[in-house]
């Protein structure tokens, strides 16, 4: 239990304060600031997802602090978790946006954020997607390649608009953290513009009338494990920051990305003092504005998965609790093997080693393996901690089964800010009767 013992104890340094947990047991059960977990299961059923304003109130905060030193703009990355309700907290601390997509764009419209308050990145966006970004004048469409940049300047010609550009590159370091698949920023990864292509595609964006070179950006992966990768990154940013220079970009952003990392076990908080050290002093040497963009960071920590144990079953050695939330709610433990602490909302004493497991059909399906943990019978209620990114928003609905609802809590109170998904809303798009098209 040592881990599991860490992470509810534990508060990391932030350099300026420390970061809170968001879940603290009171009367031997869990609550999210001043609302039960309970309370919150009794009401809103199982599995939901549960969210504390005040963590993300916190870190981002924590982070605007740590960054004083220089004008700097926090994008929070709409990718770990764009509910509505989320956005709203997050707006109303002053956080801007960053989006990937054409969905993404609309939430964060939706959601209140001015357009030059959105950046809009992802290497992958589709002609209409760059069209509407461009429409909506958002602050810049950071741009991944070369054929990109083509589409993003004819769109901006016929639109009789200027396109505010950063190049995303991919600054080829060599990232250290959690899992390959969320590691972006090293040589072959498919982000960014290849380091050694960012010459030709300067060139041509700089001979450009329909576009401005307005800044530079990177995203070297998620969930760092060490910060090392933001100085090689920066500094190979601020070498090319100052070639481009050179050739006449009017350059004004400095964009370090996100990664950041959340506490999943009982890892320390981020260093953001130490972060601070590393980007502050590259962007106010360029004179140039600082923009981040992260998205684990801050909602991650405000996060947990309600889930209630449906049965305790035995099988070939192993102990199983199966559980109303599976991958379909929490994609990370099958997608990425990544860990997610579990405690039961109300222990009744005693840990077991067991395999925590959804009623998904697939073997696949599991929220933890081989987990020492409390000991937990059919009915009780368990929390899955440091779910609120990368959760919800990579919600399956395999096997029909509807979305869980998130809810919102803030001091003593609670709202459900997204709905349970109806049996309804899963088959409302599917056709009645066929109305065939003849070829
Ligand atoms: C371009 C970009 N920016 C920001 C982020 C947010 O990353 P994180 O949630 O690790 O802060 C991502 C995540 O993949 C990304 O691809």
């Amino acid at each position: 239990m040592h881990a599991l013992r860490a992470f509810f104890e534990g508060r990391g340094g932030v350099g300026q304060g420390v970061l809170a947990r968001a879940y603290e047991r009171r009367d031997g059960t869990l609550w999210c600031e001043g609302v039960p977990l309970e309370a919150i299961a009794a009401s809103a059923g199982t599995p939901a997802y549960v969210y504390s304003s005040q963590a993300m109130r916190e870190r981002y905060r924590a982070l605007d602090a740590a960054l004083t030193g220089v004008a700097h703009r926090i994008h929070y990355s709409l990718k770990a978790n764009s509910s509505h309700g989320l956005l709203k907290v997050l707006r109303a601390e002053g956080c801007r946006a960053d989006v990937v997509s054409g969905g993404e764009l609309m939430r964060a419209l939706r959601a209140g954020f001015a357009p030059d308050d959105i950046i809009f990145g992802g290497v992958g966006k589709r002609r209409d997607e760059i069209r509407a970004a461009l429409e909506a004048g958002v602050l810049l469409i950071n741009v991944e390649s070369a054929a990109e940049l083509e589409i993003v300047e004819t769109e901006a010609k016929a639109l009789g608009v200027h396109a505010r550009i950063a190049f995303r590159v991919n600054p080829e370091v060599q990232v250290a953290n959690a899992h390959e698949f969320i590691a972006t920023g090293s040589r072959g990864h498919k982000f960014g513009i290849p380091w050694g292509d960012v010459p030709a595609v300067a060139m041509r964006a700089l001979a450009s009338p329909h576009v401005e070179v307005a800044g530079l950006d990177m995203h070297v992966g998620s969930q760092l494990l060490s910060l090392a990768p933001y100085r090689d990154g920066v500094a190979r940013l601020a070498e090319l920051a100052r070639t481009l220079r050179a050739q006449g970009a009017p350059l004004r952003y400095f964009d370090a990305g996100g990664g950041l990392p959340a506490r999943y076990d009982a890892e320390e908080a981020p260093d953001l003092a130490l972060f601070a050290e590393i980007v502050v002093p590259v962007a106010t040497s360029l004179g140039l504005e600082l923009i981040v963009e992260p998205g684990r960071f801050v909602v991650a920590e405000s996060g947990a998965l309600l889930t209630r144990v449906l049965y305790r079953k035995m099988s070939g050695g192993t102990d199983f609790v199966v559980c109303d939330a599976g991958m379909s709610e929490l994609l990370r433990p099958s997608h990425y093997d990544a860990y997610h602490a579990i405690e039961a909302v109300r222990p009744r004493g005693g840990t077991k080693t067991v395999d925590v497991v959804g009623p998904i059909c697939e073997t696949g399906d599991f929220i933890a393996r081989d987990r020492l943990m409390d000991d937990v019978a059919a009915g009780d209620l368990l929390a899955v901690h440091t779910a609120g990114a990368y959760g919800y928003v990579m919600a399956l609905t395999y096997n029909t089964r509807p979305r869980a609802p998130e809810v919102l809590v803030d001091g003593s109170r609670w709202a459900v800010i997204t709905r349970r998904e109806t049996l309804d809303d899963l088959v409302r798009l599917e056709a009645a009767s066929l109305d065939w098209t003849e070829a």
